[in-house]
């Protein structure tokens, strides 16, 4: 390392325990790049009712749908979902494009928190589809990935919108590699 003389230590990074970014604490930018991601993450882990979104839910039902021309801050949610998704789980990219340029097949969801945790209107989560092809069979729906908030995991919140995908997309495809809570869900839901 330069300038560091033998045995000089390296001052260790800290990592934040809540959105667990590693940023050096004596550096005012690497503590101000933290605040924003920080804030950020707790959007998505601690989500607040949206007023924007409760006139949503009034106007469409829930799950919100999101598709290349909805609005960009449909986008900016279901992709800050993505990233979630994609922190939690160690993948290489957010599945679902930042710029609201998604290919024609892609069908996000935004889930109101039904469960009483954050309050009606907050954004407890989303999931995604596309339409597939397959080597060795007929094309299809498939569920891309699916993230809900900590707090409101394992309430009844997807059993609850499972017929309305399973009506909207037939019998679609788990794109895996699934986790082991969507692998039980999966057996519970036949
Ligand atoms: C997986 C996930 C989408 C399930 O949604 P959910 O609303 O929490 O699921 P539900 O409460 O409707 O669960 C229904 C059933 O699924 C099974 N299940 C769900 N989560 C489970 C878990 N963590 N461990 C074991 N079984 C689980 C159970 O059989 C459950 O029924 P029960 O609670 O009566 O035992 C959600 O927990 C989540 O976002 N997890 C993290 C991300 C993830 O794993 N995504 C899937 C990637 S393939
Ligand atoms: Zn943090």
């Amino acid at each position: 390392m330069f300038g560091l003389k033998p045995n000089e230590e390296v001052e260790p990074l800290t990592t934040c325990k809540i959105c667990g970014l590693n940023y050096d604490s004596e550096l005012s930018e690497d503590r101000a790049e933290h605040r924003k991601f920080h804030a950020k993450t707790m959007r998505a882990l601690r989500p607040r009712p949206l007023a924007r979104f409760r006139r949503l839910l009034n106007a469409t039902g829930d799950p919100v749908e999101v598709k290349l021309g909805s609005g960009q801050w449909r986008h900016d949610e279901i992709y800050l979902r993505a990233k979630m998704f994609k922190r939690e789980f160690g993948y290489d990219f957010p599945q679902w494009s930042p710029f609201g340029d998604e290919t024609p097949d892609a069908r996000g969801f935004l889930f109101n928190d039904d469960t009483g945790t954050f309050g009606h209107g907050a954004i407890a989560g989303a999931c995604a589809f596309r339409w597939r092809e397959f080597a060795d069979s007929a094309p299809r729906w498939a569920m891309d990935w699916v993230w809900l908030a900590p707090d409101v995991r394992r309430k009844g919140l997807l059993s609850r919108q499972w017929a309305l995908f399973q009506e909207r997309f037939g019998s679609f495809y788990l794109q895996p590699p699934v986790s082991p809570a969507m692998q039980q869900f999966a057996i519970k839901h036949g």
